[in-house]
């Protein structure tokens, strides 16, 4: 299957036979990326729908269990590069909702965390079209269950932020929105989604907010696919050496305490990326 975008000029999009019935419009959360991590809600509807709108981070395995004579449309946003507005997602969403067909907007992880799910209802509500929602595993609850290590536990962490590592168009995130001081109580986890590009503004951020540098650390790329790749470092990394972690994206950085607790199956511990990363550019020197 292509993954080749394909914009809302460029499509062909069947016209409304005349007096037809509603249309049932189903926003589906579609994991982390490994199937069998969809509810089964989510495999029903995937299986009903019509047309598929699926977002950049739903894994192809997850496609291929709709029917074949289904259409899947690609609407991804993938950072620098063009993609789709959000508002032609909504008019591509209206336009084929009609005459009884069943459209599944399938979006990785849980439709309603950073995924803009709330302003698709929205849109949809205003055009007056009924909206079904069907909750996907979010990555940091993946993440965390992939690597076996828990978001709260009673020792060590109490409460979980999900923060946004996105920053404002190309620029740094300030986090100004975010009391990050009264989150320094030693006993908080904060799960960061698109972070890597940011890490380093998030890093100094935290430590001007009283973090302890040494405060753990992990980063998981591709939570819960077989690319998966697990990095532990601290906050002093992420604030003086981003780059050592080699991190790419989609990732979760977990901090906190239990960012240090053992991880199951295999880890990059950042020093040793730290010393590679030194003798590459000794080299190019
Ligand atoms: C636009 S947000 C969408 C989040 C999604 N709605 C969710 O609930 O997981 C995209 C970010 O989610 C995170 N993400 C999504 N899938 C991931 C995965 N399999 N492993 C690690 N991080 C992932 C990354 O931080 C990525 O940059």
């Amino acid at each position: 299957m292509t993954n080749k975008t394909v914009f809302l000029d460029e499509l062909e999009v069947d016209r409304p036979p005349f007096a037809t019935p509603p249309a049932r419009v189903i926003l589906v959360g579609a994991g982390p990326g490994d199937p069998e991590l969809l509810t089964l809600k989510a495999l029903r509807a995937i299986q009903t729908a019509d047309v598929i709108l699926y977002d950049e981070l739903v894994e192809s395995d997850v496609l291929e269990l709709a029917l074949p004579r289904v259409r899947r449309i690609h609407v991804g946003k993938r950072g620098c590069r063009p993609s789709w507005k959000q508002r032609d997602i909504h008019e591509l969403i209206l336009a084929h909702a009609f005459g009884g067909r069943t459209i599944v907007r399938l979006k990785g992880g849980d439709p309603f965390v950073f995924g803009r799910g709330g302003e698709e209802l929205a849109a949809l509500r205003d055009a007056g079209l009924g909206v079904e929602v069907i909750p996907g595993i979010t990555a940091a609850i993946a993440a965390a269950a992939s690597t076996q290590v828990p978001l709260t536990h009673r020792e060590l962490s109490r409460t979980v932020t999900f923060l946004s590592g996105a920053g404002p168009g190309h620029g740094l995130p300030e986090f100004t929105h975010i009391d990050l001081e009264a989150l320094n109580d030693g006993h908080h986890t904060i799960a960061v989604y698109m972070g890597v590009k940011t890490s380093y503004a998030l890093g100094t951020t935290l430590i001007g907010a009283g973090w302890d540098a040494g405060t753990p650390v992990l980063a998981i790329e591709n939570a819960s696919r077989s690319a998966e790749r697990r990095v532990r470092a601290t906050i002093r990394d992420l604030a003086e050496r981003p780059e050592a972690l080699a991190l790419k994206s989609p990732a979760i950085i977990l901090i906190g305490r239990v960012a240090g607790l053992p991880v199951a199956g295999q880890l990059d511990v950042v020093q040793r990326a730290v010393t590679e990363y030194r003798a590459r550019e000794l080299a190019y020197a």
